[in-house]
């Protein structure tokens, strides 16, 4: 291995100039290799010539262990295998990404993407016969293949921190917050927060709530002498029956959001109290990362590098049981790896009395 390629693809994270940073280190330092960031993802692949950079060890200035987003830039729209083509309509323009990095003169590929982002990537490697490794990272943790992805644990922390700071001005005025997470498909970052943050209810989209269940769980909370109560849900959190809330934007794309708004008016009206409703959006996508997402950032591209550099292409690493490891491309479901139901967070709220929106 003597040419690597390294890309960023889908929405950014915390942790993936740590990830960027321990491939190039560990590929520079312990393979004399040469790794070449792709610029803007697969995007930059298809302009020419293509967007890309050498990356050395001297880019690393001691700073970048520690910044959010990507030093390499990304995109989460633009599907090469259905680029939209300024018509209305869409095109397939992977040969031309193929091409991009064929002009890279690439012994290999590693690409940090989420669940999408994967399967177009293993698509691409596929039919270019291109060696590629992956790397998981989303905050929304919801890649199969892996426990925990790049950016997962920050988007919690900082969930966590926003509960922290509102309970106290709940308690202070006796009312009932309702904070809207990210979480396209799965309700993780709601699960986990709700549970480290004191959550009384958390609705994710794995579980449709009923809003009697909802209101039923705060007259409880009420009951028991609590003068405040706190409400966290998963951006595509609905009701039993009723659909996920977005928006659609000028250029016709659709966004979710308005969950919150949604539980917090159906709140408001059936128990009349007072309600305020926080959407903590791309806050939870930006920041330092913590030392988990730097460690597990660190520890993927360390693999994946030994993966690319040993030939075993065509995988993916992941966390489990506090170990990296890996699997083949091929083997992994598709995703998105949703909540498990029965699992040991589920069980635990549960046993914490947290509402669920079912029960
Ligand atoms: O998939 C990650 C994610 O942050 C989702 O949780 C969220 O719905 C989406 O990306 C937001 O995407 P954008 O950056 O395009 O608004």
């Amino acid at each position: 291995m003597k040419r690597l390629g390294l890309l960023t693809s889908g929405g950014d994270c915390a942790g993936l100039n740590a990830a960027i940073r321990a491939v190039v280190k560990r590929a520079v330092t312990g393979y004399g290799a040469e790794v070449i960031g792709i610029l803007q993802g697969t995007r930059g692949l298809m302009e020419r010539p293509v967007k890309a950079r050498p990356l050395d060890l001297a880019i690393f200035t001691g700073d970048i262990l520690r910044q959010g987003g990507t030093m390499l830039g990304t995109v989460n729209k633009g599907n090469p295998f259905s680029f939209p083509d300024g018509k209305g309509g869409q095109s397939d323009r992977s040969a031309e990404v193929l091409d991009g990095i064929r002009e890279l003169g690439l012994d290999a590929l590693i690409g940090i993407g989420g669940d999408g982002s994967m399967r177009i990537l293993k698509r691409l490697a596929g039919q270019g016969n291109l060696p590629f490794v992956g790397i998981p990272k989303t905050i929304d943790n919801d890649v199969p293949g892996t426990e925990m992805c790049i950016g997962y644990h920050t988007a919690v922390a900082t969930a966590v921190e926003a509960l922290d700071r509102l309970q106290p001005t709940a308690a202070s005025h006796q009312r009932v917050m309702v904070l809207e997470v990210m979480g396209r498909d799965a309700g993780h970052i709601a699960l986990a927060a709700g549970i480290a943050g004191g959550a009384d209810v958390i609705l994710i989209p794995e579980i449709p709530y009923d809003p009697a269940a909802v209101t039923a769980k705060l007259a409880t909370v009420a009951q028991e002498g609590r003068n405040h109560a706190l409400v966290i849900c998963a951006e595509a959190a609905k009701p039993v029956g009723g659909h996920i809330e977005t928006r659609v934007d000028p250029g016709g794309t659709a966004h979710y959001g308005g969950a919150g708004q949604v539980v917090g008016g159906e709140i408001a009206k059936a128990t009349g109290a007072d309600v305020r409703v926080t959407v903590l959006g791309h806050v939870q996508r930006g920041g330092m990362p913590t030392s988990i997402d730097r460690l597990l950032a660190s520890a993927f591209g360390v693999h994946a590098v030994d993966l690319a550099a040993a030939g075993r292409t065509g995988r993916m690493v992941g966390w489990q049981g506090g170990d990296t490891f890996d699997t083949a491309l091929k083997d992994l479901p598709d995703g998105p790896r949703c909540v498990d139901l029965e699992g040991s967070q589920a069980r635990t709220a549960r046993g914490l009395g947290i509402c669920l929106g079912d029960r």
